[in-house]
């Protein structure tokens, strides 16, 4: 009944609820399948270009492992093409339209992407802009799926503490307010979303079910959640400049124990795209540690290792929804 082949995955705005409702469905029946033994191979034959103008683990290894299981091969194309310094993206979109079956795309603007789609004439996957991380909320709704304790979306809650201007707090409340959940962004005034998204998004709530709270109050914003989420503070791509004022600004929205207590609910999970800051063993953890003298910035490492976590089935999951979608829109 749902038909999205041929279709771009560009952004949450461009689907119905009811679809994105059937992408995590089909996303759990190839998880079982994977696990039983018993997938079906989809994508036989096809040819997919994952081009990476940031870096990633999680959504790179997922196109390149679902394209495998699905019997798709892929090029890995990074951000080493002509693309944009020496050829336009409309031409170049022409040209790997004509070699390739679909186009993954990370980078900075969304415009790249929507011509991508536009002209490539083969489905093109957003793979996060700065503007929206759609195949992210795939992933994520069906983790809160499995760890909602048999509560449906449009029953659940869920706060997101932080940046509510980024790709992440765009992608969640687009997301949210698809498919009737409430959901709370919490953080400060300066990084509330853009007020005519929010609208356009109560509009689709009036539809939905759905609610959108927004408020610099971490106690109302948290209090009886079923789940909490976070994403860096320092997004990939911004200067280091702005991480000073951003640490600061962003600080009281941290996630540690004093937050899981104010849920109110000793079920409350805890979230999160990843990568995460939560100790200081990266490279950028450490520069952080000795600049700012802090240890973890949005989640403090007792919250992200403690059984409140599930980020990791979380990660787990970006696989079998991006299975999902390539399959939803490429499969045979
Ligand atoms: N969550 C996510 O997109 O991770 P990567 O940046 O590792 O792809
Ligand atoms: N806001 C983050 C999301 C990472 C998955 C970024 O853009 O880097």
């Amino acid at each position: 009944s749902f038909n999205l082949r041929n279709r771009n995955f560009l952004k949450l705005l461009d689907f119905t609820g009811k679809e994105i409702e059937h992408l995590i469905a089909l996303a759990q029946d190839l998880k079982h399948a994977k696990y039983a033994g018993t997938e079906q191979q989809k994508l036989k034959g096809k040819n997919i270009a994952l081009i990476f103008e940031k870096t990633s683990t999680r959504t790179r290894c997922a196109f390149e492992v679902a394209a495998h299981d699905q019997g798709a091969h892929v090029t890995y194309i990074g951000g080493g093409s002509q693309m944009g310094h020496k050829e336009s993206t409309k031409d170049t979109a022409r040209v790997l339209g004509r070699f390739y079956d679909g186009i993954e795309y990370r980078g900075f603007g969304q415009d790249v992407v929507e011509i991508l789609g536009e002209h490539a004439g083969v489905p093109v996957w957003n793979g996060l802009t700065d503007e929206w991380h759609p195949t992210q909320i795939i992933a994520d709704w069906m983790t809160m799926l499995e760890h909602g304790n048999g509560k449906r979306l449009n029953q659940m809650k869920l706060a997101y503490m932080g940046d509510a201007k980024n790709n992440m707090g765009n992608s969640l409340m687009v997301g949210a307010a698809k498919v009737g959940m409430e959901i709370r962004l919490v953080g400060p005034k300066a990084y509330w979303p853009d007020p005519a998204l929010v609208a356009e998004c109560n509009e689709l709530c009036e539809i939905s079910g759905g609610k959108i709270v927004i408020t610099d109050d971490v106690q109302e914003g948290v209090s009886d959640v079923d789940f909490i989420y976070g994403d860096v503070w320092v997004s990939m791509g911004e200067p280091e400049e702005l991480w000073e004022t951003r640490i600061n600004d962003l600080t009281p929205y941290q996630v540690n124990m004093s937050v899981i207590t104010a849920t109110h609910n000793t079920a409350v999970k805890y979230m999160h795209c990843l990568p995460a800051f939560h100790n200081n063993e990266t490279r950028v953890g450490k520069k952080i540690e000795e600049k700012f003298n802090m240890k973890g910035l949005e989640v403090t490492e007792d919250v992200f290792e403690s059984s409140y976590t599930i980020c990791f089935d979380e990660a787990e999951n970006r696989m079998h929804s991006i299975k999902a979608i390539m399959v939803a829109t490429l499969g045979d």
